[in-house]
C-alpha cells in the first residue's frame, strides 16, 4: 500500500514518540520494586510522548488545533482540523508492565474523523485508516470478523474502577451481555480494544466514560474496517458523547440490544 503525505506524518510522529515510551517502559520493570514505585516516572514517559507528537504534527501540519490528554485543547488558526491525542492509551498497564498500551493519534476534520492511527509498541502493530481508503495492520488490509452468532462472540469491554464509571450500571450490563456470549476481555487499553475489533480478533466491544483522544482514531478504524460504531446507547456521534459500542452490523445491534435490556 501507498502511504498518502497525511498518513506519512501521522505515523512519522508515531513512531518517534514510540520510541521513546518503549525505552521509558524497558525502565518501568526495574521501578516496580522501588519503594516509590513508577507512578512519577510514568507521567513524566506520558508527558514527554505527547511533546514529540505535538512538536512532529505542529511542524508538519502548522495551524491545526490539538486535543491533547495532558496538555489539553489547543486551538489552531485552522479551524477545520483537530488532532486527538492520547500519547499513552492503557497508562494502568504500563505502569504495571504489562504489554498492552498504545499511541492513538486521530484527525478531525470539520466535524469528522478522516485518519487515524494507533500504534501497540510492544507488540510492532501499526493500525492505519484514512476515510474511504480502508484500514490495515502493519500494511495488511483489515477487516471486522464476520462472526453472526452472539454464543461464539468475544466481547471486549472497559471496567469502570474505584472512583470512575457507574459501577452499578456497569454491573447490569455485563450480566447482560456475559448470559448470551463466547468470552468478555477487559485489556485496559480503549484505542487498541477498538482497533482489535476493527482486525476481528474481538467481534464487539463496548465501554463508556471515554474522551475523544481514546476513540477518535479507533472510530475510524472500525468504520474502515467495515464495522459499525455508535455510543453505547445507539447514538450517532460517539466521539462527543465519549462512550462506544461496536462489531459488524449484527454484532453491533445485538450489542446495543443487551445494554438497553441492562439499562431498563
Ligand atoms: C484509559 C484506557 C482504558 C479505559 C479508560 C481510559 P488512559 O486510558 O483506554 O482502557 O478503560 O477509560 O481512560 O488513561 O490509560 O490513557
Ligand atoms: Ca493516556
Ligand atoms: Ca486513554
Amino acid at each position: 500500500m501507498i502511504r498518502s503525505p497525511l498518513m506519512t506524518v501521522m505515523t512519522d510522529a508515531v513512531m518517534k514518540a514510540s520510541r521513546s515510551l518503549k525505552r521509558d517502559f524497558g525502565e518501568v520493570e526495574n521501578l516496580q520494586v522501588s519503594r516509590k514505585g513508577p507512578g512519577d516516572f510514568v507521567s513524566a514517559a506520558d508527558r514527554k510522548a505527547e511533546k514529540i507528537l505535538r512538536e512532529a504534527l505542529e511542524k508538519a501540519r502548522p495551524g491545526y488545533g490539538l486535543v491533547m490528554e495532558e496538555e489539553g485543547v489547543v486551538e489552531g488558526t485552522d479551524t477545520s482540523h483537530r488532532w486527538h491525542i492520547d500519547p499513552l492509551d492503557g497508562t494502568t498497564n504500563f505502569l504495571h508492565g504489562l504489554p498492552q498500551f498504545a499511541i492513538s493519534v486521530g484527525l478531525e476534520r470539520d466535524g469528522q474523523i478522516v485518519a487515524g492511527v494507533i500504534y501497540d509498541p510492544a507488540k510492532d502493530e501499526l493500525f492505519i485508516a484514512e476515510r474511504g481508503k480502508g484500514a490495515y495492520l502493519n500494511n495488511r488490509r483489515i477487516r471486522v470478523a464476520a462472526r453472526n452468532d452472539l454464543a461464539d462472540a468475544v466481547v471486549g469491554c472497559g471496567l469502570p474502577h474505584i472512583g470512575r464509571g457507574d459501577h452499578g450500571l456497569f454491573l447490569r450490563e455485563t450480566a447482560a451481555v456475559m448470559g448470551n456470549v463466547g468470552g468478555m476481555r477487559r485489556f485496559g487499553a480503549a484505542s487498541l480494544d477498538l482497533a482489535y475489533v476493527a482486525c476481528g480478533r474481538f467481534d464487539a466491544y463496548w465501554e463508556r466514560g471515554l474522551n475523544s483522544w481514546d476513540i477518535a482514531a479507533g472510530i475510524l478504524m472500525i468504520r474502515e474496517a467495515g464495522g459499525f460504531i455508535s455510543d453505547a446507547d445507539g447514538g450517532s456521534d460517539p466521539l462527543t458523547k465519549g462512550s462506544v459500542a461496536c462489531g459488524n452490523e449484527i454484532m453491533h445491534r445485538e450489542l446495543l440490544r443487551l445494554l438497553k435490556k441492562a439499562k431498563g
